[in-house]
This record gives structure tokens, sequence and C-alpha cells, in this order.
């Protein structure tokens, strides 16, 4: 959610954590800010708004000392203020720390801190756990033969009761800088005479390929030429250095005006680059490298269970239909907040699949231990190597689609569903799909890429058609069957970056509710694809037409729609239903795309939002 930069080394550490913290900022934006050691002791700024309010406020003498830490915010307590903004500060000037996550018994160490002495200057939960290693420090006999910071550090952790990814300095320890975690992501970046600690591998590669994974209860002490990692409880850990081989272009905007459109656009690259080698050699089914799960096993699955948040969710809708219709094996999908807090009962032949395109997001997490608690196997479909959930399944299935940077995701939900129907596809050819139909599927999904760049050489007229209804304020998405859970997407994509109000349902439930919204006013969008129900959609478009509500038609091009039934028209090539869903998933995101650039919002960073949720 937030975004940490921590640096150790002998480099101008103020440069450095100011890059990381621009590649970060996509994960909250609502303040910033740096504690540096200097010559002068330790300079701390922070300013409220973008990260180039901070860039333009640090001097050169912050810029170049060669300890520090950093953060972006994305309040959880407290306003968006200067105050409120991180690092904070230990009353007595000694400590200073930045966190993401919450501690949740914050007010309890409050008044005693308060009590000691210890005074506040925010309303945050983080203020107090500065306070607390630097009671701690104090406390801490100098000649303990232990290191003193380290000690706070750790102590001042067994305190805490709620969830933290922190990096911490202190002045009285000029090389040294300390990281620990639980429940938040926290990685460190081992590089030549100089370390560093980060909320996410992109905010570092530009120093390091070499990176540590820390998990959860583990804390990590940092010198320019070592590291140590014991847990809060000070046993020894040996730490496993991972190379992460990101090509550092790929997080960058190039010629394209926003992420969003970058990754809009990267999608025949990015789905080409998931598929590639996960073909068998006679081309009827998917093979998959990662799965830790023999063909015997998953032929006893009687059952697969998706968890899920957001666009990722709307990715599992689509797995439940393609699942049951091409492996015939139930799917059931659950919000990942809810299932956490369900005791639902599950069959122990229950395969449990969590989709998450940063793999970091805390409910989806919280979800899958919590099947795992209760036995059951668990995979993930995940996009960020080496992320927290893609550790912590049994085994997985990486998206490779290349870092996603627009908070809407894009590319990512249309891999995710790409590598829900190989799913399928394997997972039927087990059962009863025939090779045929294994064949058909294969070659469909090959054709995607190509597919996708006729429907993106379509964008000027989905521009054309969204400068119509830019200036609505409420807007439907409506479709049947595969087309329902895109409608979703569209209604969420819609009112994620552009602010309008929309709703997506199945075309046929509009009747028993949404048709009252429908007039001139309210525009729908309805997804509509050939085949056995393209008749039932076609009645529903009819009733919007019936009561004055503009219409805006996706459809694939052997849909006869009579011209006077709509008002735009977009089509996208005819296809295998397997592929559907990701070729009428395009307009839908150039659509609200164009929408909100129409309004002027700002649409890789829409208000309110982050785009990894790692708190509750
Ligand atoms: C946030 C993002 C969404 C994303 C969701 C789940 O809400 O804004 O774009 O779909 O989190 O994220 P995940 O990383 O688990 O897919």
């Amino acid at each position: 959610m937030c975004g940490i930069v921590g640096y150790v080394g002998r480099h101008r550490a103020g440069n450095l954590m100011l890059d990381g913290l621009k590649r970060l900022e996509y994960r909250g934006y609502d303040s910033s800010g740096m504690a540096v050691l200097t010559a002068n002791g330790l300079d701390l700024v922070k300013r409220t708004g973008r990260v180039k309010n901070l860039e333009e406020a640090l001097t050169e003498s912050q810029l170049g000392g060669s300890l520090g830490i950093s953060h972006t915010r994305w309040a959880t307590h407290g306003d968006v203020t200067e105050a409120n903004a991180h690092p904070h500060l230990s009353s007595d000037g000694k400590i200073a720390l930045v966190h993401n996550g919450v501690i949740e018994n914050y007010l309890g160490m409050k008044k005693f801190l308060v009590g000691k002495g210890y005074s506040f200057r925010s309303e945050t939960d983080s203020e107090a756990l500065a306070n607390l290693i630097a009671y701690h420090y104090a406390k801490e006999p100098e000649e303990s033969g232990k290191n003193r910071f380290l000690e706070s550090v750790r102590k001042s952790l067994q305190h805490v009761e709620g969830t933290y990814g922190i990096a911490v300095i202190c002045t009285d320890a000029p090389d040294e800088l300390i990281g620990a975690r639980k429940g938040s992501p926290l990685i460190i970046g081992i590089g030549k005479g100089e370390n560093l600690i980060a909320s996410d591998v992109n905010a570092i590669t530009h120093c390091t390929q070499n990176v540590v994974y820390l998990n959860d209860n583990e804390v990590v002490h940092l010198h320019n030429d070592d590291f140590s990692i014991t847990t809060v409880s000070s046993k020894n850990v040996e730490a496993v250095i991972h190379q992460v081989d990101w090509d550092t272009t790929e997080a960058e905007l190039g010629d394209y005006h926003h992420f969003m459109e970058k990754e809009i656009f990267e999608q025949p690259t990015a789905l080409e680059n998931g598929m590639r080698g996960r073909f068998s050699d006679d081309s009827s089914t998917a093979v998959f490298g990662g799965l830790n799960l023999s063909p015997q096993e998953l032929r006893h699955v009687d059952r697969i269970l998706f968890l899920a948040c957001g666009t990722a969710w709307h990715a599992c809708l689509v797995a439940e239909y393609l699942i049951e219709r091409y492996a015939r094996i139930p799917v059931e999908v659950e919000y990942a907040s809810e299932f956490r807090y369900r005791n639902a009962p599950l069959d122990k032949n229950t395969l449990v699949f969590a989709i998450s395109q940063s793999g970091e997001t805390i409910d989806t997490l919280a979800a899958l231990r919590e099947a795992k608690r209760k036995g059951y196997r668990t995979l993930s479909i995940n996009n960020s190597v080496g992320s927290t959930i893609a550790r912590e399944c049994d085994g997985g299935i990486y998206q490779h689609a290349g870092p996603e940077i627009g908070v809407a995701s894009t590319k990512a939900f249309t891999s995710q569903i790409m590598l829900c129907a190989m799913v399928a596809l394997y997972l039927g050819r087990l059962r009863d799909l025939s090779y045929g139909d294994g064949v058909d599927i294969v070659k469909a999904l090959k054709q995607l890429p190509e597919l996708i760049r006729d429907v993106l050489g379509q964008s000027d007229k989905v521009a054309a058609i969204a400068k119509q209804y830019a200036s609505y304020e409420d807007c439907l998405f409506l479709g049947r069957q595969l087309m329902f859970p895109i409608a979703l997407e569209g209604a969420l994509k819609l009112k994620e970056i552009s602010y309008i109000h929309a709703e997506g349902y199945p075309a046929a439930e509009m009747k028993h509710g949404p048709i009252a919204l429908i007039s001139e006013k309210c525009p729908s969008v309805f997804l509509a694809t050939s085949g056995e129900i393209f008749q039932k959609s076609l009645a529903n478009i009819q009733e919007v037409k019936a009561r004055k509500g503009k219409v805006i038609c996706i459809a694939t091009e052997e849909c006869d729609i009579p011209e006077d039934l709509i008002d735009d028209l977009i089509l996208v090539p005819e296809c295998h239903e397997i592929i559907k869903p990701i070729l009428m998933s395009i307009p839908v995101q150039l659509f609200s795309y164009y929408v909100a650039l129409e309004r002027g919002c700002d649409v890789d960073k829409p208000r309110n939002l982050a785009k990894s949720v790692t708190v509750e």
C-alpha cells in the first residue's frame, strides 16, 4: 500500500531513494518523506501530495547523506498532513522510522510512552513504534555486549500487535539500517558496498538485482558491506539471495502518456510471454512447471475454490465458467476478505487457488493462510516473482506479464484470464476433454496476441465514442454468461479512474432492479457475443432502448445487431469462446481510459486507490 525505501552505503542515499520512491509512487501517493543522516545530523523532509513535491523540497545536503529511509504514504490512521507523513521521529530525536501496516495496540503503547515522558506530533500508529524503540534504546545498557540499536528494535516488536514492514535508523548508528516485517512485504537489496530495504523489488532494481525476501517475524540488520537476519526472538536465519531478472525499462513510461495506456497496448506481448513454453508438444493441452501436483493428484480434485480481491476476483469469475465448462469441476469464487472470516466447510479434495497480480494483497494472503491452516492444497496465479503469496503457496503459475504500474489493472487481468483458460484446458484434458477440442483451444490461445492487436487498432474509434459519453455521471455494463464478469470489470474500471458511478450486471438481471436507473441520462454498455444466447442479449438491448437509454454495444463480428437498436458499435473479431472474455475486455479498458482522459482525471493514480492493498 505505502512504499518504503531505505539505503546504507557510500553513495548519495537521497538520490537513490528518490528514484526508488518515484518507482513506488503507484503504491500510495498522498504524501511522502525522507530522513537522511548527514554531517549535520538527522535531516527530515516531508511533503503532502506527490513525490515531486518532496523532490522540490530536498536540499543538496539531504540528498548527499549515505544512510536514510523514505516512504510514500496511503493514509490509514490520520489525515493527509505533513505531520502524519513518514518518517516519524522519536520525541528524543534519536530514532527515525517508516512503517507500512497497522499497529493495532498503538493506543495502549502511546499511553504508556506518554507516561514515560515521550511526546507525539502525529495521529499515526507508526509514531508509537518510533517512540517505543527510543524507549527501549534508552533503557538498553551500553555495555551489554549486544547491539543496542538492534536489541531495542527487537524488544519493541515483541510488543506489537498488528502488521508491519519497517525501516529504522538511529542517530548514534551512522552505518546501520534495520528492517523487519510481519504481514507487510519487505525485501533486501544486496549491492556492492551498499545495501537497501524496500517494500517492492521495483524500487531497487536500479541499484541491484540481488534480493532477499524477508519472512514474517524476521529482522534484518544492514551495514554497507554485510547484513544479518534474525527472528524477532533472536534466532539466526540463513539468508537466501535471489536474482531478479527484471528489465528495468519495463517499468518506464517510454512514449506513452500513462502507464495504463502502455499496459493496455502491451497486452499482446504480455500474453505471449505468459503462454510461452506452456503448450504440450502435440499442441493439445497446456503444461505448467510449478504446480507441484501430479496429474494423478489433480484428477482427484473434486472442487476448486478461487480467492482474490478486486480485478483479480473478476478473473476468478471467468475461471469459474471456463473450468466448469471444460474440466467439469465445480468451482466457487470467494472474496478473500469474506472467506478468511467465514468458517467455510471444505471437502478434503478441494484445491484452493489464489489469484493476485501483486502477490501481496493482505486479504488474499490471509485467506490463503487460513486455507493452508486447514490443510488444503494451495496454488496461485500471480505476476510478481518472489511475492509472499507465490512463496507461501504449494505451487503456482507466474503471469510473466511484466510490471504493472497503473493502479487500474489491465494487462494483469487479461493475462490472469488467459492462464485460467489454460488451467481449464489442462484440467479438462486430464479428464474428458477430447484431443480435438484441446487442439482447437490451443490454436485459439495462440491467435490471441494477433487478435488483440486487431482490436487495439480500433483505439481511435473507441476514443471518439468515449468522448461522447464522458459527461455522463452514471453508466451500466451488462453482459450474459462469460460476459458478466467482463461487465463487472468494465464498471469497476470506469468508476475507479473516471469517478463515474457504474454498475456491472448480468444482462437479464437488469429487469430486477437496475432497469429503474435507465433514462437518457444513464447509458448502457452491452457486451454481446455470438452464439446461443445472442438473441437473449438482443432482447435486453431492446428493453434499454424502449426506456430511452443510450446503448454502446461491444460485440463479436457475427452478431447481427439492427442499427436502430444501438447508438454506437465496437466490433471485435469472431473467435473461440474461450478467448472471448479477453478480446471483449480490450474495448472496455480503452473506453474507460479515454473517458477518464476526457474528464481530465489522473488515470494512473486515481483518488483514494492504491495498487497493492496491504492493510485489511
Ligand atoms: C487493488 C488494485 C486492483 C487490484 C486489487 C487486487 O484494489 O487497485 O487493481 O485488482 O487491489 O490486487 P492483487 O495484486 O491482489 O491482484
